[in-house]
This record gives C-alpha cells, sequence and structure tokens, in this order.
C-alpha cells in the first residue's frame, strides 16, 4: 500500500463500507440539499473557466461516483469517468444509467493514464490531488493528454486547521446533540457507521500547483479559494450527510442571501473566496495551441 499516491487502498475500503459514499451530487434543476447546491456552483464556475470549451472529451481522474463528471455528461461532453476503485466507478454507472447519462468508465490511475498525448479537450478532479505527496507526477500525466487549448481543473481540499468550516463546529456539535436526543427519545436505534478510515492528505497550496503547472508548460493558467460557505449538518465525521429535506431548503435560503451579498460587496463570483478562507481550492491552466492549430 502506498499510502502518499492517493491512499488507493484505504478509499476502496471507504467505498465499499462507508454509507455516505453511496451518495452523489449532481441534480438537474433546483438542488435538494446543500451538497448538491454546491456542486451546481462548482459547475458555474467551471463553465466560465472552460470558456469556449464546450465539447469534445472530457475526463475525471478520481473520479468516484461521478458527481463532478455528471455535469459534463449533462453539457454534451463525451465523458469518462476514471478511478482505481472498480466499486467507485460500479456506483458511478449506476447514478448515470439513472439519470439517462451516458460515458466511459476505466479503473486506472492517474500515474500512468491510458490515453495518448494530446488527447484530451477537459481534464477535472474533486478531491485526489491532496492524497498525493508528489503531485508533480499526476499533474504531468494530466499535461501529457491534455489536447492544445484544452483545459485542466484541480479541485483540491487541503489539510487545513482553521477554515469557513470552524465556524460551524458549534451549530454542528448542537445538531448532533438535537439529532442523538431525536433518536433516544423517538426510541430509535441507530446503527453505527463502520469507522471512517484514516486518509493521507498534503498541505500544498496553490503556489505549489501553479508552479508545476508553468514548469510543465502550461502557461494560462490560475486558482481561486472556493466553497466560501460551512457544510451544516448533524454528521460529525462527514458533515457532507444532509439533514431532513426541510432544514436544507432553509439552509440554502439563507446561504444564497449570504452569497448574494458577498458577490455584490466584493463584486467577484460569490463562489469564488481567498484561498485561505474556502473549504478547497481549484488550480486551473490551460495547453498553449501549438503554432499552426
Ligand atoms: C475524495 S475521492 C473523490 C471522488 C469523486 N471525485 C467525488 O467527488 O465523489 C478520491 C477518489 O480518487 C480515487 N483515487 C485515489 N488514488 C487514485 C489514483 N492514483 N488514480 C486514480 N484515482 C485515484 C479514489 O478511489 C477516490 O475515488
Amino acid at each position: 500500500m502506498n499510502l502518499r499516491s492517493g491512499d488507493v487502498d484505504t478509499f476502496d475500503t471507504s467505498w465499499r463500507i462507508r454509507p455516505e459514499t453511496k451518495r452523489y451530487h449532481f441534480k438537474r434543476g433546483k438542488p435538494d440539499h446543500q451538497v448538491q447546491f454546491a456542486f451546481q456552483n462548482h459547475w458555474r464556475v467551471f463553465r466560465s473557466i472552460l470558456g469556449n470549451v464546450r465539447s469534445g472529451v472530457a475526463l475525471e481522474v478520481g473520479a468516484g461516483r461521478g458527481s463532478m463528471a455528471a455535469f459534463f455528461a449533462d453539457a454534451g461532453f463525451d465523458t469518462c469517468l476514471l478511478d482505481t476503485s472498480a466499486t467507485a466507478l460500479a456506483s458511478g454507472r449506476y447514478n448515470f444509467e439513472r439519470d439517462d447519462l451516458s460515458a466511459s468508465y476505466i479503473v486506472g490511475d492517474v500515474l500512468r493514464l491510458p490515453f495518448d498525448d494530446n488527447s484530451v479537450d477537459v481534464i477535472t478532479s474533486i478531491g485526489l490531488m491532496e492524497h498525493f505527496d508528489d503531485v508533480r507526477t499526476p499533474c504531468a500525466e494530466q499535461i501529457r493528454i491534455l489536447k492544445p487549448g484544452g483545459v485542466l481543473l484541480n479541485y483540491i481540499v487541503p489539510e487545513r486547521a482553521i477554515s469557513v468550516q470552524t465556524l460551524a463546529i458549534p451549530i454542528n456539535l448542537l445538531l448532533r446533540l438535537i439529532h442523538w436526543l431525536g433518536q433516544v427519545i423517538g426510541g430509535k436505534k441507530r446503527a453505527t457507521p463502520p469507522a471512517k478510515p484514516a486518509l493521507y492528505r498534503n498541505e500544498y497550496d496553490s503556489k505549489h500547483y501553479l508552479e508545476i503547472y508553468r514548469s510543465l508548460g502550461l502557461d494560462d493558467v490560475g486558482s481561486y479559494g472556493t466553497f466560501p460557505m460551512p457544510l451544516v449538518s448533524h454528521s460529525y465525521d462527514f458533515p457532507f450527510s444532509p439533514m431532513s429535506p426541510d432544514a436544507e431548503k432553509v439552509l440554502m435560503a439563507c446561504w444564497r442571501v449570504l452569497l448574494g451579498i458577498y458577490g455584490a460587496i466584493s463584486g467577484r463570483d460569490p463562489w469564488t473566496c481567498p484561498e485561505r478562507w474556502g473549504l478547497a481550492f481549484v488550480v486551473w491552466g490551460k495547453k498553449s495551441r501549438e503554432e499552426g492549430d
């Protein structure tokens, strides 16, 4: 087991045993909960970076259940999900079929991508790169297969003691207590989910990735902090767990108002924020077109 190259075994175990990994966050139209809301916002910002790249081959590496890849497939890209975990990909296929989306599914490693040089229009990853200590190698593979004019978007969730999520700790503890009391009073016996396996996460910031991108030949590059709202949930060890439908509706209404105010004051897309504040950051780059292209 190589703990610093994607934590492959730990993820595979997680996909097999943890109940929350069955959830999928793509939704057309109105989102049902905060995580779908977040993914719709991720997609809106991605679209603005993609510019006029609106079709062609889109590959999500470390695609898992395919939440982000689904937006590409829904927008008409010829989409491919690649992951080391066959279990995760089976869940992605199930989700796609249910949503009438088509894609190809490859059990593979981002360190040895089974694609020709210059063959993919868009490459993305969500929550993958922070699980490597050597991030140069997966970046080099991504850039190798990216077409001239193509776009690379890595969404990274770094290890951090303090971020916007810190604000939600007291709220989440209170919600957990209420949830637990509700179960005790209601006499419901809750099955304890298997323990969450520990994952390696690096602490690199966007500067580290941007240097790598530039040294590997991407000249049009950039980054932004993102996910400026904390996850609010009764689930202590997995705050991506949605609450009741009514609670989620209220929460999303609050978020819309706050993001509207923040966007008006800051003049930026409200889903982007300073890197130290957000739950994640995105490092993107476009591959130069070769002369004559
Ligand atoms: C945090 S999960 C993200 C899953 C997915 N992007 C999502 O949002 O649901 C990271 C994924 O990367 C996969 N992974 C880990 N190491 C990998 C590698 N070397 N190559 C390809 N996928 C890898 C794991 O199996 C896992 O599905």
